[in-house]
């Protein structure tokens, strides 16, 4: 598939990193938060005329690949249509302090992927960006081959949007490595070994296969 715009839903920590490195890369980007297209100005002067602010429905019809990146107890307001087909990549964390309590979260029944899976069953919801703190994105890749070179985590259902997003993370300047589907993706959530620190590919393998669930 042919990437040309890429949309968040979401434009704080990681939204506006995740903006930078598009516009970086030649991307058109739409980025949107929830107060409003107007609030975004000075996001959206900065990343230049390849950027625009729209609502959350704007980011998600413009985007060949839409990015939510909103505190995971939000994501039942994300716009389901316009994202059917979408490959979705998804960087949510869940903090109780902040999303309050989620019982299948606490009992580690589902994930957080699979809960925003669960709320677009028509889009291919690919998790990534999660364990990488939000001003590393643009400090630490590297181009490929670099030795040594920091691996980030994928989780996904659906190969070929697996395929799309790694290579996306490759131009990003990072390795990947595929955790495999979302219902592994509890493997790289807050609090597991991989989960914060710079990993080459080998460190987080090694890492992903030492995570135990609670
Ligand atoms: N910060 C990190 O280093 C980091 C790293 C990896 C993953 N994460 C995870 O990634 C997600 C985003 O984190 P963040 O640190 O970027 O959060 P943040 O700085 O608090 O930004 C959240 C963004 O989501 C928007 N938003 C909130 N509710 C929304 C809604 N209902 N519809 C549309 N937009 C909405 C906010 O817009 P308004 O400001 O207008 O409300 C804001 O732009 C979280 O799940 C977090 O756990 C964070």
């Amino acid at each position: 598939m042919t990437v040309k715009t890429i949309g968040l839903i979401g434009a704080g920590h990681i939204g506006s990193q995740l903006a930078r490195l598009s516009v970086r890369q030649g991307y058109d980007v739409v980025v949107s938060n929830s107060r409003g297209p107007e609030t975004l100005k000075d996001l959206v002067r900065e990343l230049g005329p390849h950027a625009r602010a729209g609502t959350s429905q704007e980011a998600a019809e413009a985007g060949d690949i839409v990015v939510v990146t909103i505190p995971l107890k939000n994501i039942v307001d994300v716009p389901v249509a316009p994202l059917a087909g979408k490959i979705v990549i998804d960087t949510n964390n869940y903090y109780p302090q902040r999303d309050g309590h989620i019982a299948q979260l606490d009992n580690e029944e589902t994930t957080t992927s699979e809960l925003l899976q669960r709320h677009l069953p028509a889009s291919k919801v690919v998790k990534a960006f999660n364990h990488i703190y939000a001003a590393t994105l643009t400090t630490a890749g590297q181009p490929a081959g670099t030795p040594n070179r920091q691996a980030l985590a994928i989780a996904g259902n659906d190969a070929d949007a697996k395929r799309v997003v790694a290579q996306l993370i490759d131009q990003f300047g990072f390795d990947v490595v595929d955790v495999g589907p979302l219902s592994e993706s509890w493997r790289i959530q807050r609090d597991t070994p991989g989960y914060g620190p710079r990993h080459t590919a080998e460190e987080l393998r090694r890492d992903l296969a030492a995570a135990q669930r609670f």
